[in-house]
């Protein structure tokens, strides 16, 4: 597959974009199976997901970049590298957010709006839909109803980017040098 330049991978996101400003996040309505059994249970086509400065990211920060109101990603650092989750719910699909803290008491964004959200430092995320909790570096549910872990994708370093292909599923402990 032919990768996509900065321009036309910017141009996807922007288009993509459009839809997604305060859209309503419902459960059990994504264009595929909500059952969460398989990786790419809701996507309805893999994206190429460029996150801006993605590779500046600190040791235990993480990003979450919402692509529209069924698609997005969450790229993160730890001693080993970087890596990437699904920011799709395994639960009924919808979008989790990033936690503030730990303890996941607050959250860093309502994802109202596309784009980046974070950085955080919480190793958490939240789902606003029913409330599943997710740890990053494993992406396995802490807290129910989801009992399916968010996939993990290739991300790789573009300059001062990170580009996460949502085509490639990857083993959980992958990491991708920094
Ligand atoms: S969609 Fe139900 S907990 Fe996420």
């Amino acid at each position: 597959m032919r990768a996509l330049t900065r321009r036309e991978t910017l141009q996807g996101l922007a288009a993509a974009c459009v839809a997604c400003d305060g859209a309503a996040q419902v459960p059990g309505t994504c264009a595929t199976a909500s059952t969460g059994t398989a990786p790419g249970y809701c996507l309805v086509e893999p994206v190429l997901v460029r996150v801006d400065a993605g590779a500046l990211l600190a040791e235990g920060e993480a990003v979450l970049v919402r692509v529209d109101d069924q698609t997005g990603v969450i790229v993160a650092r730890d001693a080993q590298g970087y890596f990437a989750r699904s920011a799709v719910c395994t639960h009924a699909c919808c979008l989790v957010t990033l936690c503030d803290d730990d303890t996941c008491t607050g959250l860093l964004s309502a994802l109202a709006a596309c784009g980046p959200v974070g950085p955080s430092t919480s190793g958490r995320a939240l789902c606003p839909c029913h409330g599943s909790e997710f740890d990053l570096a494993t992406g396995a549910p802490q807290t129910g109803p989801a009992t399916v872990d968010l996939p993990a994708y290739e991300v790789s370093v573009d300059g001062t980017d990170l580009v996460v292909d949502t085509a490639r599923v990857v083993a959980v402990a992958a990491r991708t040098a920094a």
